[in-house]
């Protein structure tokens, strides 16, 4: 299954040394993940647009800023100009998601959904036509190094069937607590970016990790 990727997620990394950890994944990655956190929508800060902007001056990589805030069309074209490759926001955050799918589109960048555990899983029905990205939550988004959650697996085959019935050819993508433990399980649902953050960047070499990741995801 050659078409699995892994996206690191940057928030478990060494902020005094990014892009010496973001070197590290590079030769097993294709896309960063970089996860926006606004205090409101979740309940921790992380970085913004600075920190994005800098990143983008020393990689090629794809950039997919998943926007954990509250008010995430405020926020689009910032996030655009930063040099995001994806923007990808909360349902829960907006009542009319296909206008922001278009505005990101319509700023160049591929145009990302996701959804929260907690709000029902066919919510992103009426969207998956239109989207890049469909970023189905494993674990309650605000903060690295959780367990995936025990129903994650079966929001994950239900997502793959609603993009699929529709022809969509969006990525399903998953986030939170995904390890050599779950991978498995999150693939066999369905899911082709597997994004991680502490099964990566808390083990002392990063490159191994994700071909363990990738090695787990296919057995
Ligand atoms: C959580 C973030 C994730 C986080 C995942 O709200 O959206 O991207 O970095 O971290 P792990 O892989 O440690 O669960
Ligand atoms: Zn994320």
């Amino acid at each position: 299954m050659s078409n699995i990727e892994v996206s690191p997620s940057i928030l478990s990394a060494d902020f005094g040394y990014l892009m010496r950890d973001i070197e590290k994944v590079s030769p097993v990655c294709n896309r960063l993940h970089l996860d926006v956190m606004d205090g409101q929508y979740v309940n921790n800060i992380s970085f913004g647009l600075p920190v994005i902007r800098s990143i983008r001056m020393h990689t090629n990589k794809i950039l997919d800023t998943h926007l954990m805030v509250s008010d995430p069309e405020k926020y689009l074209q910032d996030f655009a100009d930063a040099g995001s490759d994806s923007i990808i926001f909360h349902i829960e955050c907006t009542e009319d998601p296909i206008r922001l799918l278009r505005k990101i589109k319509s700023y160049g960048k591929k145009a990302g959904i996701s959804i929260h555990p907690d709000t029902p899983i066919e919510a992103i029905e009426p969207f998956v036509s239109e989207s890049d990205i469909v970023l189905v939550m494993t674990v309650r988004p605000g903060f690295g190094g959780q367990k995936y959650l025990p129903d994650a697996s079966k929001r994950i085959s239900v997502a793959r069937q609603l993009i699929d019935n529709c022809s969509s050819s969006a990525i399903l993508a998953v986030d939170g607590g995904i390890n050599t433990s779950t991978v498995q399980s999150a693939v066999q649902a369905g899911a082709k970016v597997l994004v991680c953050g502490s099964s990566v960047f808390d083990n002392p070499n990063p490159e191994i990790a994700i071909r363990e990741l990738l090695k787990c995801a296919t057995v």
